[in-house]
């Protein structure tokens, strides 16, 4: 796969952007829903400069699609999407992430937001380590479709062009009937890793639940935020 300049130098901005040490920020979901001191550990996904934030705001907004129910939150990174869920309605939340750091910094904010009775931390690749059905599964995945390099934090943007189509071929063992599953996309990472045009290849039904170009620090662009379904 080769990248064009303005995506590599996408590339380049954004793992330049990631050598943070520890830090604690509010994330602003919505007017007067903040999360407050949400803890950011090195080496992961900084969800306050991304459309992770975007995607988490919108999560507070459709909070009927995790009511009283089981999400999964794949590839949870600090855990934001799958807090946002737990705080706002859902019955259960299980997280899973391949790498250390982000499972370590999931515990972390599941503890700052009192969490732990409904909260389940699996560190593999996909669903290895993940027992249970869910009704909603979010996956913010890894955009570029190139592989990471020796920078820990870039197996979080770099996905190379397998993570997605694995995600695809089993995601539909961990739905429930009637389930949904959400991934957002930035689309200057091109169509290689775009779940609108890949999920249908595997037999599954995509809409746009919400499209715009966005400015946030490190990603300025067309965004998507998808609803799939088996
Ligand atoms: C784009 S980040 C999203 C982090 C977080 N969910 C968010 O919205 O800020 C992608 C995450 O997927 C994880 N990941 C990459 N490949 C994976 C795999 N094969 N199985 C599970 N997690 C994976 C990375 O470690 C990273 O934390």
């Amino acid at each position: 796969m080769s990248l064009t300049k303005k995506q590599q130098d996408q590339i380049d901005y954004q793992l330049e952007n990631h050598k943070h040490s520890r830090y604690e920020v509010d994330i602003v979901l919505a007017e007067g829903q903040i999360l407050e001191k949400f803890i950011v550990l090195p080496d992961v996904l900084r969800p306050d400069k991304l459309i992770a934030s975007f995607l988490s705001s919108w999560l507070f907004y459709n909070n009927g699609l995790y009511q009283d129910k089981t999400v999964i939150d794949m590839g949870c990174g600090s855990g934001i999407q799958g807090i946002v869920c737990g705080i706002y309605g859902a019955k259960k939340v299980i997280f899973s992430d391949i790498a250390t750091e982000p499972i370590d910094n999931t515990k972390e904010n599941i503890k700052n937001y009192k969490l732990e009775t409904k909260t389940e931390v699996y560190q593999g690749d996909l669903f290895e380590n993940i027992k249970e059905k869910a009704d909603l599964i979010i996956f913010n995945h890894p955009f570029w479709p190139i592989n990471p390099t020796e920078q820990k934090v870039s197996i979080s943007i770099l996905g190379g062009v397998e993570v997605i189509h694995n995600f695809f071929d089993s995601v539909g063992n961990y739905l429930n009937q009637g389930g949904i599953i959400i991934m957002p996309y930035f689309h200057l990472a091109g169509e290689e890793n775009d779940p609108g045009i890949q999920a249908p290849k595997h037999g599954l039904g995509v809409e746009v639940a919400f499209r715009a170009e966005v400015s946030k620090t490190l990603h300025t662009g067309l965004m998507s935020i998808y609803k799939i379904k088996k």
